[in-house]
């Protein structure tokens, strides 16, 4: 019996999506209280952020540098605070997350 939970719950992790998880990471981390994927709010649409970095094969790095440590000046006079309750880890799924939205 012990042997099937497990198998289960591999396979529920196996099958969400990473698109899935890392929306769900954006909401715990509170980024979607200044930004949503398709329009801006306080920070720029996640759809904007994609298309503005399209073909830059180092904006992952470049983006989770910022989501940690926040930021001004790209998108306007408005600052991104940093984050301190996001790892470096985390970072980079959320950076990757958000280039990839369209
Ligand atoms: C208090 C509001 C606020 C929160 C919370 C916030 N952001 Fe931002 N974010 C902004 C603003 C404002 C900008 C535009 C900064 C600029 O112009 O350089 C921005 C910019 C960005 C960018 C684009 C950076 C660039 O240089 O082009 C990304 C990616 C991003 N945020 C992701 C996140 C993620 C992921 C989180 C959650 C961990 C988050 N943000 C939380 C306000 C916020």
């Amino acid at each position: 019996m012990k042997k099937l939970v497990v198998v289960a719950a591999i396979a529920g992790l196996m099958g969400s999506t990473a698109a899935f998880a890392s929306a769900d990471l954006a909401k715990a981390k509170n980024c979607l209280a200044c930004h949503a994927v398709d329009k801006k709010m306080v920070g720029p649409a996640y759809k904007d952020v994609a298309a503005k970095y399209k073909g830059d094969k180092t904006a992952e790095a470049k983006l989770a540098e910022k989501i940690v440590k926040g930021g001004v000046g790209v998108w306007g006079q408005m600052p991104m605070p940093p984050n301190p309750q996001v790892s470096a880890a985390e970072a980079k799924t959320l950076a990757a997350w958000v280039l990839a939205q369209k």
